[in-house]
């Protein structure tokens, strides 16, 4: 077999793995599920699920992939006799199409931003006309469609033409410059009338606030915004280098995707006391508060461009490997060619995220049990299958899997991290199953 190329030195590994993992999950959607679930509270779960469950399912599932060095699927094949567990590989490709379909509208909504902020209409505007634009154009159906489209397509095409790569180098310039901006709007926040209470929303935690719900969400939040569950990481895992301390490269992937949630609320929830936005305005809610916040900053016309084009650029480089996880499967399974697979990946991803856009207008026929396919999508990817995805891979690691190659692959031979296996081992055979299993059984009304 030819040698698979492999990722460079340890900033390229984690800055590709960065790519995947830095999006709208931190920008977008951590910001509206902590308003949701109540601030400090949830954040603070957020970040010891963070550190203590996702780093140990990171770790999993990239040492699946760099021993099998296959697409996820394959690897479950190599690993086990069993076909059932290939149904895990399978689970996560329809994982990645509902996925992508919201993904791309709120991707396509940024697009729409990046317009306007161009236009010069965005930071012209009072804090209603910002609300009242916004449901304008999610009302019309057809606007937020085109870019919907506008993005499925440009991911497909950056996937077809073969230049991830290329997308993933420009990544190393624009995420330093995305964390800069935020860095910047985290500061410009100590300005603003609300500045205290959102700091008291981010920072001050409510423990009565804290509920089995509560964890489900941070556990699904944290796995949406760590790409993990769905076999991503094990298909990212197969470039990593034998050689290489996959400790330091989860480590390092954790801490940043953490930062750049964090920092987003600190640019974010000053602001939404501040103009009178309520915390728990859910998917709206970075587009209502930070066009505020562009309007009445010096500057602000240009650093509303930047922003909208960076996020639309962390958007791109998520989507891409989501893509990616699709095409592969097409092409390898099917024995067709990727440019037929990119095709019907384009055609059939297109579908659904148009399905979830146009759910999003007024009344809406496109709904199930009275939510909006939008929603469904949303909450269905990280509260069920990303959870119920995380727990078959850790089952198969820890139970399944050869104990001794688990062993070999995560500690990289013996070289790094030897001391911190058990403590690894014991995590994904009981703790995080069982953690996993009582938040679901909970949500469920059985404990
Ligand atoms: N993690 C990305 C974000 O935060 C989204 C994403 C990309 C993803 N690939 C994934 C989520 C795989 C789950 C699984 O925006």
């Amino acid at each position: 077999m030819r040698k698979r190329s492999t990722f460079g030195n340890r900033f390229g590994t984690v800055a590709v793995v960065g790519g995947s993992v830095v999006g709208l999950g931190n920008i977008w959607r951590f910001p509206y599920v902590a308003g949701e679930n109540g601030g400090a509270a949830f954040i603070i779960i957020y970040i010891i699920i963070s550190l203590m469950i996702s780093v140990p399912i990171m770790l999993t599932e990239f040492s699946i992939g760099r021993y099998s060095r296959r697409n996820s699927m394959r690897s479950f094949k190599k690993l086990s006799d069993n076909p059932l567990w290939q149904g895990v590989g399978f689970m996560g490709i329809a994982t990645a199409f509902i996925i992508l379909s919201f993904y791309s509208v709120i991707a396509g909504w940024s697009l729409e931003f990046l317009r306007e902020s161009v236009a010069g209409t965005l930071t012209n505007s009072s804090p209603e006309q910002i609300k009242n634009n916004l449901d304008t154009f999610i009302a019309s159906g057809w606007r937020p469609a085109l870019w919907t489209v506008a993005f499925v397509v440009s991911s497909c095409t950056i996937v077809g033409l073969g230049v991830t790569k290329g997308i993933e180098r420009a990544n190393k310039v624009l995420m330093p410059l995305m964390v800069i901006i935020l860095v910047g709007l985290a500061i410009n926040s100590f300005s603003l009338s609300g500045f205290k209470e959102g700091v008291d929303f981010l920072l001050r935690p409510d423990f009565s606030k804290i509920t089995w719900s509560v964890g489900l969400e941070a556990l699904g939040q944290s796995f949406f915004s760590m790409s993990l569950g769905m076999g991503a990481m094990i298909t990212y895992g197969s470039y990593i280098k034998r050689s290489e301390n996959m400790f330091k490269v989860a480590g390092t992937v954790a801490i940043s995707d953490v930062t750049v949630a964090i920092l987003s609320g600190l640019a974010i929830f000053p602001a939404v006391f501040s103009f009178g936005i309520s915390p728990t305005s859910g998917p709206d809610l970075v587009f209502i508060t930070l066009p505020n916040v562009f309007a009445q900053l010096s500057g602000g016309y240009i650093i509303s461009i930047l922003f909208f084009f960076l996020l639309f650029a962390a958007a791109i480089t998520s989507s891409v490997s989501l893509v990616e996880v699709i095409v592969a499967f097409v092409s390898e399974e099917f024995r067709i060619s990727r440019l037929k697979a990119v095709i019907l990946a384009t055609v059939s991803v297109t579908a659904v995220a148009l399905m979830c856009s146009l759910s999003q207008v007024p009344d809406s026929a496109l709904t199930i049990a009275g939510y909006n396919l939008f929603d469904v999508a949303d909450n269905l990817s990280s509260i069920v299958l990303l959870p119920v995805g995380a727990i078959l891979i850790i089952v198969f690691a820890g139970w399944v899997m050869d104990k001794d190659i688990f062993r070999n692959e995560l500690t990289s031979r013996g070289h790094h991290g030897t001391t911190l296996y058990p403590a690894v081992r014991t995590m994904v055979r009981y703790v995080i199953p069982i953690v996993i299993a009582m938040l679901f059984l909970s949500k469920l009304g059985l404990i």
